[in-house]
């Protein structure tokens, strides 16, 4: 195998770079870093590019920003430079006005010990977008950026062994848990006037709900400030797309669902419909059976009709291969459906 990407550590440094053969002893090496998943070339999809929202390039260089920002803020021994997270931050909302018409395909593998680093870079990029499809300014874009890419800094304050177990938390440590949210906004309030009034809000408000069921202070619909209301849409379905130590993450289409099913209570009504519109259910790369009974690979997604993607065929309903590689746009074929997503590595046993 060859890697497809270059393999990067959680503070950035790389690890493996991409179109490298794949020996036995990078394999360990990986291993013994704790990384369980890479991208590897296929030669039948070699051509499909996954559009993306956010560069790897920014992606990995805002997760290294916001880990020293992050370290600093933790020991206090030092003033952080919010400038670097302002710059980052700009980054991120001069890349998303960019690409602000495609959608979000989440496919980036998370290695264990960035989760929050990614997690906040990613929560990041999610808001932006949302945001400018409310028509937000770039003044505004910037606030809500910086506010995101920090949201849980509090989790700094917050006991390594509580934040990584992998069991249910009890009542003491559900609170202590909970409490990221107060401490994160305490640690951003002391920073002179560096960051606005309503992006240290974030910190302290992504957890309410729009029924007023969520924490700290049980705020419901208006009194929750609509960055707030932003990012909390954003920081659950990241979450729930992720692997984490006490549960194994939701396909798109799970969480999605998921993401409708609990909206109307959790989210704001207005915002949670702009956000599922920018979701592509069903990413490049997903292995999908159509109720035709063929399967097929994603390979891009219209993003205007996520729900009728264009596949590359792989086998039929009597598990024949196809030759070569067939393009199935879907938009072509109205009475077909996407009937369900197949696990990739079940389909690499059958071809
Ligand atoms: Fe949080």
């Amino acid at each position: 195998m060859i890697t497809a990407r270059n393999v990067f550590s959680a503070d950035g440094r790389m690890l493996l770079a991409a179109d490298k053969e794949i020996t036995e002893s990078y394999i360990r090496r990986l291993q013994e870093m704790e990384v369980y998943a890479i991208y590897v070339r296929n030669p039948l999809f070699d051509d499909v590019e996954v559009p993306l929202v956010v560069s790897e390039e920014t992606r990995i260089q805002s997760m290294q920003t916001v880990k020293r920002a992050f370290e600093v803020l933790r020991n206090k021994r030092e003033d952080v430079s919010f400038d670097a997270i302002q710059g980052v931050a700009r980054r991120i909302v001069s890349e998303v006005l960019r690409n602000r018409r495609a959608l979000v395909h989440l496919t980036e593998i998370r290695t264990h010990d960035d989760y929050t680093f990614a997690h906040s870079v990613d929560v990041c990029g999610l808001s932006v977008l949302v945001a400018t499809h409310l028509g937000y300014n770039e003044v505004r874009l910037q606030e809500l950026a910086v506010g995101a890419l920090l949201h849980d800094v509090g989790k700094t304050k917050v006991d390594a062994a509580v934040l990584n177990k992998q069991a249910a938390l009890d009542d003491d440590e559900m609170a202590m848990m909970r409490s990221h949210t107060m401490f994160g906004f305490d640690i951003l309030r002391c920073s002179k006037g560096k960051l606005t009034l309503p992006s240290i809000h974030i910190a302290l408000q992504h957890h309410e709900k729009y029924d007023g069921s969520g924490y700290p202070r049980g705020l419901s619909k208006e009194e929750i400030h609509e960055y707030s209301r932003i990012v909390s849409i954003a920081d659950v379905y990241d979450a729930i797309t992720s692997d984490r130590p006490y549960r194994k993450a939701l396909e798109p289409h799970e969480a999605y669902e998921l993401m409708l099913v609990n909206g109307s209570q959790h989210f704001d009504p207005q915002i949670l419909p702009i956000f599922l519109k920018r979701i592509a259910i069903y990413p490049v790369g997903t292995v999908v059976r159509l109720n035709t009974g063929d399967i097929g690979v994603v390979v891009s997604v219209p993003p205007e009709m996520p729900l009728r993607p264009t596949l590359r065929l792989i086998m039929d309903k009597q598990r024949r291969l196809y030759p070569g590689s067939i393009e199935y746009d879907m938009q072509n074929h109205l009475t077909s459906f996407v009937d369900q997503v197949v696990d990739g590595r079940e389909l690499l046993k059958l071809i």
